[in-house]
């Protein structure tokens, strides 16, 4: 039903982006789709986004921001970026990697000693330039980076203090080679799907528990059904805004300047607002959701997900000069110890 649904959503885009809506008939419309509600910092900078064209562009462009995979999954979403039928989308970096090899590399666990460490990887156009190219010939490029925060796992009823408790649970993780091979890795049984299917797939009993960021637990309601968060923190894995290269290209190069301050508005608008939304979430969770929050020792688990930095490597060697960037990175900002 919701292929079905977004099928119909884009044909009724493609007839729109032909004819324009009236008294726009000489505007382009840009079109961008994310996964999220409306209250989360995704929806919000890409707001800021639109309002940030239409004060410097209105004459000639309107945003249309469409939230809650109104569009279609995340992958149907870029696919549909690829072919220009939408200009933009946000993309979790872990799908991307189906995309282009070169993303693997982010969504490797235990990457980032710290999440300052990780925002300044994320803030370097020498290791991400790369990768956010990589896609060119597939159509689209990224354009900037949003921060999801630090993913962990959640259960519905079985608190997990190490790797051990994974052993014969069924794990939501997102569409990424890389994610099955970390969930192997750690013992748990790994079952890929999209975002929006999560919440019914554990109501449901299909899977025993997910892995995702606090925000997860209260605005995708996860938290109403899975009892346990435990602070492993395997992952940072970044969103990223991607483009339609065509329509990028189109640009003029006064309007591509605009855009290029309006994707970087984007990136500072979501880091703010992330910041309050994490903190805001896990106190609903626990207050509201009673959801309990458990601190594990994170040695088992780094030391069981390791082997998987050495395989990615040796498939894509090309890697390894941002692994090595990154490894400097981690050195000038470790983690905290108390
Ligand atoms: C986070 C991330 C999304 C992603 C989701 C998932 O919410 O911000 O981009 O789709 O995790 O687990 O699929």
């Amino acid at each position: 039903l919701k292929k079905l649904l977004a099928l119909v959503c884009c044909a009724a885009l493609t007839c729109l982006s032909v004819t324009g809506c009236a008294g726009n008939q000489e505007k382009r419309t840009i079109r961008i789709g994310h996964n999220q509600s409306t209250n989360h910092p995704t929806h919000i900078a890409l707001t800021a986004f639109q309002d940030y064209i239409s004060g410097k562009l209105g004459d000639k462009y309107v945003v249309e921001v469409y939230p809650s995979e109104l569009l279609g999954s995340q992958t149907d979403m870029v696919q549909l970026t690829q072919t220009g039928a939408i200009d933009f989308c946000v993309a979790s970096n872990a799908i991307l990697e189906t995309f282009s090899k070169n993303y693997e590399i982010f969504n490797l666990p235990y990457l980032f000693a710290s999440p300052e460490a990780y925002h300044h990887v994320m803030d370097d156009p020498e290791v991400t330039g790369p990768i956010y190219e990589s896609t060119k010939k597939a159509g689209f490029t990224a354009v900037t980076w949003l921060d999801a925060g630090t993913r962990n796992f959640y259960t519905i009823d079985r608190p997990i203090e190490s790797p051990a408790d994974l052993r014969g649970l069924k794990i939501r993780v997102q569409q990424s080679p890389t994610n099955i091979e970390m969930m192997k890795l750690l013992g748990g049984s790994a079952t890929p799907m999209g975002f929006g299917d999560v919440y019914t797939a554990l109501q449901s009993g299909i899977i025993d528990g997910a892995e995702n960021n606090e925000m997860a637990l209260t605005d995708n309601g996860h938290g109403d059904v899975c009892k346990y968060y435990s602070y492993d923190m395997h992952q940072m894995v970044p969103d990223i805004l991607i483009g339609n290269n065509a329509f990028m290209e189109s640009l003029s190069d006064e309007d591509r300047a605009v855009f290029e301050e309006g994707f970087k508005l984007v990136n500072q608008v979501e880091r703010d607002e992330w910041v309050k939304a994490v903190a805001n979430a896990k106190d609903r969770a626990q207050n509201e959701q009673n959801v309990n929050f458990i601190y594990p020792d994170q040695k088992p688990f780094v030391e069981a997900c390791l082997p998987l930095h050495d395989t990615v490597l040796k498939n894509n060697p090309a890697l390894q000069p941002i692994y090595d960037a990154i490894q400097m990175y981690n050195a000038e900002y470790p983690a905290e110890t108390n």
